[in-house]
């Protein structure tokens, strides 16, 4: 079978398509055809910091696919199932026309929802949710900022807010800003033009997805018993909420970080709004399995407009 792996060249390391020998599923185990996977900042931000490379040396999270086989204890699915993922937790290995995973990880995709739809959900969505939910504890009617609407986190995070019944300002650049007012935002800010953080507005959740200010330029726009949630951003931004977030939170404005964990039962649930329409994925590009090296790059440049999704 064909994949991407990370090598060690002569004198870097780059992504090549190398023939491999199919893996076989153990017994908890599907071995599943993979049809699409998508591109996510877990992917290239091991080979970007040196750390946190998958065993296989095979990048890929998000999977979609059909089953192949399966192991002789798995019961959840048969040969044939039309299969999706996230498989962060189990190693990666989604650039690949195969991989065997525990079935633990999938769910069965919903028909009538096209595998290069599905491939662009999973990580970039749950972490949404997560992010909103849990952490941001939204409620119906709150005001939530998100900041870094544009990218695959932030698409599903302005769909989500506007679910769960939240007026939500969006921050992204101009190019995107019909796309982000499409999708529900009630107000679209272009970040070159003005810097919400210095406004008198206030907001009861921000979501901080991309760019960066400070943590106390956020936490003078938050509401009282506002929450902020740091998703991403520059790798100073994410130190600092770590470090920092905790002695921030003394009040009744909350600083939290976000370390978003793969879940089947939130995976299902976005897939239930992704399937009756009421959350609809933004898909900026597509490249084959062979060009996944040119999507990773695309991605890694912070400037995609939604996700991007490998072909196989
Ligand atoms: N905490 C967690 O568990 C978790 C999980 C998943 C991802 N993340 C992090 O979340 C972040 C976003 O991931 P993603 O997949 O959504 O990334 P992405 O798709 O690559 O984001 C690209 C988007 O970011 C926007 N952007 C770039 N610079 C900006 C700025 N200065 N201000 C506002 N928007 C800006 C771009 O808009 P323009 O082109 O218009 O500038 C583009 O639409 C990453 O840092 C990732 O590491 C964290």
């Amino acid at each position: 079978m064909k994949v991407i792996v990370y090598e060690k060249q002569k004198k870097s390391a780059e992504l090549v398509l190398r023939e491999v020998s199919k893996p076989v599923p153990s017994d908890h185990e599907v071995l599943v055809r993979i049809k699409a996977a998508s591109v996510n900042a877990l992917d290239y931000r091991p080979m970007q910091m040196g750390v946190g490379m998958p065993r296989s040396g095979i990048f890929g999270a998000d999977i979609v696919g059909v089953v192949e086989t399966v192991g002789v204890a798995v019961s959840a699915f048969k040969p044939g199932d039309a299969v999706m993922g996230d498989i962060s937790g189990n190693g990666c290995g989604g650039f690949a026309e195969y991989v065997a995973v525990p079935e633990d990880v999938l769910i069965h995709k919903p028909a009538g929802v096209s595998d290069e739809i599905a491939a662009a959900v999973p990580v970039a969505a749950v972490t949404a949710l997560q992010a909103l939910r849990d952490k941001g504890n939204i409620q119906a009617g709150h005001t939530v900022l998100i900041y870094g609407a544009g990218g695959g986190v932030g698409t599903y995070a302005v769909q989500l807010a506007v679910y769960f019944g939240a007026q939500v300002t969006a921050v992204c650049s101009a190019r995107n800003r019909a796309m982000i007012q499409s999708l529900g935002a009630s107000e679209v800010i272009d970040y070159a033009l003005e810097d919400v953080t210095a406004s008198d507005r206030r907001f009861d959740l921000i979501i901080a997805i991309n760019g960066y200010h400070p943590l106390l330029a956020y936490k003078r726009i938050l509401a009282p018993n506002g929450i902020y949630v740091m998703v991403g951003g520059s790798l100073r931004q994410i130190f600092k909420s770590l470090i920092f977030g905790p002695f921030m939170s003394m009040g009744s404005r909350k600083m939290r970080a976000l370390a978003a964990k793969p879940n089947v039962k939130d995976l299902e649930f976005v897939m239930a709004l992704v399937a009756s329409g009421k959350v609809r994925p933004v898909i900026d590009r597509r490249y084959p399995l062979e060009q996944t090296a040119e999507a990773m790059r695309y991605v890694s440049e912070g400037h995609a407009l939604g996700k991007v999704v490998i072909t196989i």
